[in-house]
């Protein structure tokens, strides 16, 4: 089996409202041409020596994924001469990367799902996953290595951001620490740091005026935090419960999301903030302890309707306004729309 890199299937990998105008709408054939190819030595690199290898390293990109990652290397490279060997070379490995974090995040979380089929590990096993996870961060290290001492570095230091995102999640907050503090340095460390090294490579390698290289890697960060605080309160939303989705899975989980952790802060001087807080966290408790997952639907309700998650959305707006506006001080282009819309589309989306 191998991924379908036909040109209408990157078409809808692009993000439809990226591009709005005639000159934009030759922009984003010449983007999808681009992203078509990028797919191609994507799967070129999801081969290994054995199918026992071949089989779960491909599976998940197989599985589908939105590309934004190498969406945005080539966007940024536009910033100068384009997409080169190099800057395909540097979008495969960014979205290897991230591919290679959802194997072992997967495991972490015992998520059963991933990009629409069961996980990895739930297919063959947690030791299969991690190591499929493995392959691919050696295959984007490899792909690295002859881009230059800047690359390698960079791509070591995202590596140990997104490890480090990934610990402090997993151990919480230690005494002293700002819960809400500590979970945005999560989110930056986890999504942002990769998100922000995608944008950046496609500046380095793209020829574009080397002073671009801070905005967009500023840009991308901080869309990587918005998109996650989107998460947060999509959660939550009553969509989910339309389509057929538990609502509150996180809530439910005993997963601190931004709503929670604003909740916990509103209790502290607000009774029925504390009420509410309490009812979740002995819910919770009931459902990880085997009760039924309904047990929470009127609180899941509640808190979606409560002011922290209009405020968890409101931050989300500001973290995309805030990378708007680091990218401020590039010339306009299509390119910079292009970020822009990017940006706004994250904090509207609905799914
Ligand atoms: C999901 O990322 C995991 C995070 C880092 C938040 P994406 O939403 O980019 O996932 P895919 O690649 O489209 O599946
Ligand atoms: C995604 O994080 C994985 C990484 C950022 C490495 P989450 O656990 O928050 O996201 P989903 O919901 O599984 O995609
Ligand atoms: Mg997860
Ligand atoms: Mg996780």
């Amino acid at each position: 089996m191998s991924l379908p890199i036909a040109e209408d299937t990157a078409t809808q990998m692009l993000p439809t409202n990226l591009f709005k105008g005639a000159r934009d709408k030759l922009h984003a054939k010449k983007l999808e041409k681009e992203m078509a190819h990028v797919e191609a030595q994507l799967v070129e690199q999801l081969s290994f020596a054995s199918p026992v290898a071949d089989a779960p390293a491909r599976y998940l990109a197989e599985a589908g994924g939105k590309r934004i990652r190498p969406l945005l290397t080539l966007l940024a490279s536009q910033l100068g001469d384009g997409p080169n060997e190099l800057v395909h070379r540097a979008a495969v490995s960014v979205e290897l990367t991230h591919l290679a974090s959802l194997y072992h995040d997967d495991v972490m979380d015992e998520a059963t799902l991933r990009r629409g089929v069961p996980a990895a590990h739930t297919v063959w096993s947690n030791s299969v996953a991690i190591l499929a996870g493995d392959l691919l961060f050696a295959r984007a290290s490899s792909l690295v290595s002859g881009m230059g001492e800047e690359a390698i570095v960079l791509q070591a230091k995202t590596f140990e951001r997104l490890c480090l995102g990934q610990l402090h999640e997993t151990v919480g907050p230690q005494e002293g620490d700002d819960r809400i503090e500590h979970y945005m340095q999560v989110l930056a460390d986890k999504t942002g740091a990769l998100i922000a090294t995608a944008a950046r490579m496609g500046v380095m390698f793209g020829g574009a005026k080397a002073e671009y290289a801070d905005m967009v890697q500023e840009y991308g960060e901080r869309i990587g935090v918005a998109f996650q605080l989107i998460d947060d309160v999509l959660d939550l939303s009553e969509d989910k419960e339309q389509t057929g989705k538990l609502a509150g899975t996180d809530l439910r989980a005993g997963v601190q999301t931004l709503p929670v952790l604003l909740l916990q802060r509103r209790a502290e001087t607000d009774r029925a903030a504390k009420d509410l807080l309490v009812r979740i966290e002995e819910g919770a408790a009931r459902i990880q302890a085997g009760e039924p997952a309904t047990l929470l639907d009127r609180e899941v309700a509640e808190l979606r309707e409560h002011e922290v998650t209009a405020e968890t959305l409101a931050t989300a707006k500001q973290w995309a306004s805030d990378a708007v506006a680091a990218i401020a001080p590039l010339p306009n282009s299509t390119v910079k729309d292009a970020f822009e819309r990017l940006a706004d589309s994250i904090v509207t989306r609905e799914g």
